[in-house]
Parts: C-alpha cells; sequence; structure tokens
C-alpha cells in the first residue's frame, strides 16, 4: 500500500466530523460575529478545517484566514485541493495578491493566506487574529511551554480540538497482554514530541497562562464498519495508523518482531474483512485569551 499523508488527511475529514465536541462547537458558533472574522490555523495540514468550516456554515460573510503548516507538500497540497475543493461545493475561487487564494459566493468570502513554516518560527510576523485554531496539533507539541507564543496569535477565542487523551483501542482483542503492551509503548513514543494526556493536562496549563475555557468536552475518534464496510475512505485512515504503529515501534527493543508482525497482519486483514473497531480519546476546548488587541 502505498502511504499518503495528504490522502490520510483527506480520509480523517468523515472521521474528525463525527469526532469534534458539538457542544463546544455550539459556543463557538454563538462567539464567532456575523461580519466579518479573522482567523489563524496552525498545523492545518491540507486546509480540511476550513472547508468543514465552510460546510458547517460556521463562518461570517468575510473571513480572512492564515494556515500555516510546516510542511511545504501539505501547503501545496492545500494551494491545489482547496480550489478543486470549493468547485465541487458550489464556490468559486481565485489567486489574488501575493499568491492568497480567495474563496467566494453570493454570501460570503474567504482570503486565504498559506504559509509554510513552522509556526514557533514565525509567531511573532503573523497579526494577530480574533480566532486561533488547533485541530490535532496540541498533542503533537511540548507543553505547557509551547502555549503562549501560539495563544499569543489570538486576541479573542482559541478553539483547541482534537487533543488526544491517553487511551487507543483497537477491537476485536487479539491478545489482550500484547494489546496493551503496544498501547503503553505507543503513547510512551508520542512523549518524544508531545504528550499522550495532552486533553487532560490542558485544563492546568490554560489555566496556568490565564485563558478561560469557555467550553470543553470528549471528541474521540470511533471508527466502526457498517455491514462490513467502512464510510468514505476510512478503511485508509484505519491503514495509515496502522502504519504510525509500524513507524513508531518496528524497531522498538521491548516489542518482539514477530509477535508485532502477526499483531500488524491480524490488524490489517480486520480492516479488509470490515471487522476492526478503532477508538481513540481526545478533547476539545473553546477557550477566550484576557488580551485586548
Ligand atoms: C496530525 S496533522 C493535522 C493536520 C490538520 N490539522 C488536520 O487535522 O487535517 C499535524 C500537522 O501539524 C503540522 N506541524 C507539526 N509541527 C508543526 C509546527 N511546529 N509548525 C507548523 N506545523 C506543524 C504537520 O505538518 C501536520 O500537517
Amino acid at each position: 500500500m502505498e502511504y499518503s499523508f495528504p490522502r490520510y488527511l483527506l480520509a480523517k475529514q468523515s472521521v474528525d466530523d463525527r469526532a469534534l465536541n458539538k457542544d463546544v462547537l455550539q459556543a463557538l458558533k454563538a462567539a464567532l460575529p456575523a461580519d466579518s472574522l479573522s482567523v489563524v490555523e496552525v498545523g492545518g495540514g491540507i486546509g480540511t478545517m476550513l472547508a468543514r468550516l465552510l460546510r458547517w456554515d460556521m463562518l461570517p460573510e468575510s473571513v480572512a484566514y492564515t494556515l500555516i503548516d510546516a510542511s511545504s507538500e501539505n501547503i501545496e497540497y492545500a494551494r491545489a485541493w482547496l480550489p478543486r475543493w470549493a468547485a465541487s461545493a458550489g464556490w468559486g475561487s481565485e489567486t489574488i495578491r501575493q499568491g492568497e487564494l480567495r474563496l467566494y459566493n453570493a454570501q460570503r468570502e474567504v482570503c486565504l493566506r498559506l504559509i509554510a513554516a513552522d509556526v514557533f518560527e514565525v509567531v511573532e510576523h503573523v497579526p494577530t487574529a480574533q480566532l486561533l485554531i488547533a485541530h490535532a496539533f496540541l498533542d503533537l507539541v511540548k507543553l505547557p511551554e509551547s502555549l503562549s507564543p501560539l495563544l499569543s496569535l489570538t486576541n479573542n477565542l482559541a478553539w483547541l480540538t482534537l487533543n488526544f487523551d491517553g487511551v487507543t483501542t483497537f477491537l476485536p482483542t487479539f491478545d489482550p497482554a500484547l494489546d496493551a503492551h503496544l498501547e503503553h509503548l505507543y503513547h510512551e513514543t508520542m512523549m518524544a514530541h508531545g504528550d499522550h494526556q495532552t486533553g487532560r493536562k490542558l485544563f492546568g496549563y490554560l489555566e496556568r497562562v490565564g485563558a478561560r475555557i469557555v467550553a470543553a468536552g470528549a471528541s474521540d475518534w470511533v471508527v466502526y464498519p457498517q455491514d462490513g464496510s467502512y464510510a468514505g475512505d476510512e478503511a485508509y485512515f484505519l491503514h495509515f495508523i496502522l502504519h504510525f504503529f509500524e513507524q513508531s515501534l518496528g524497531d522498538h527493543p521491548e516489542v518482539e518482531r514477530e509477535a508485532f508482525a502477526r499483531w500488524l497482519a491480524a490488524r490489517r486483514q480486520q480492516i479488509a474483512q470490515g471487522k476492526l473497531v478503532y477508538l481513540t480519546h481526545q478533547m476539545d476546548f473553546l477557550v477566550a485569551v484576557r488580551r485586548l488587541s
């Protein structure tokens, strides 16, 4: 199988659509202005969150949206994919000043600036926005020290979503001891860059930096077959998750190679047979920062 990160992010859309906490989403919708909004999204990948917010009719009439991602492959993919997505959704698109993209329909327009950079290297050069979005991102970075620089990108709200929180479960059980051992080691490998308990720790971290939690709730991934098949491209999503496992644990000194190979083969077969269920626990937050622009 060919593993493509942009295709993984595309396949993840329907999983995230179900997962995003709808109470937190409603609180965000209630807090957004009706006329114009500036947004900065960090670790925005290929732009699926912008597409989602437009699909869900969340955004006001006029939006200035800055998307930052460290991968230039993702940014170039976004530049090509968003106009295609826009056309399929009945929106027009055009390239305007300095490579910005404008997406528009009769009621709304979004001016999109795409930046390929490590957010921590550009944080001081990006204008503050009314809304910061960090989706499936905060568990990849060092907290709490990254929180203040990231929150400095907003003068009002931050919507911090899909923060991993310490549960990764595959069903049906393969071998209880091996399943638990692999989950434990997988979570341990996450500690190299981020934290496998980001969700719960954010309560304390946010309080420490003076951000007020407006709403919080679970946003678990629940991927399951119906009548032996998965929605959309979710079988690919599951294969990609197993690929993450293989990359993270393939050479781990505490992983017995043959047992892991059998585990991976069994999980891949369960996908093919439409039997694998995959669960992760994650948390969403809407916070208000106490800073005036
Ligand atoms: C799990 S992906 C999520 C992407 C997107 N938010 C989504 O859910 O479709 C995390 C993204 O963060 C980006 N990333 C990681 N570290 C970054 C950094 N320091 N600055 C900017 N982007 C970063 C990666 O390139 C990747 O696209």
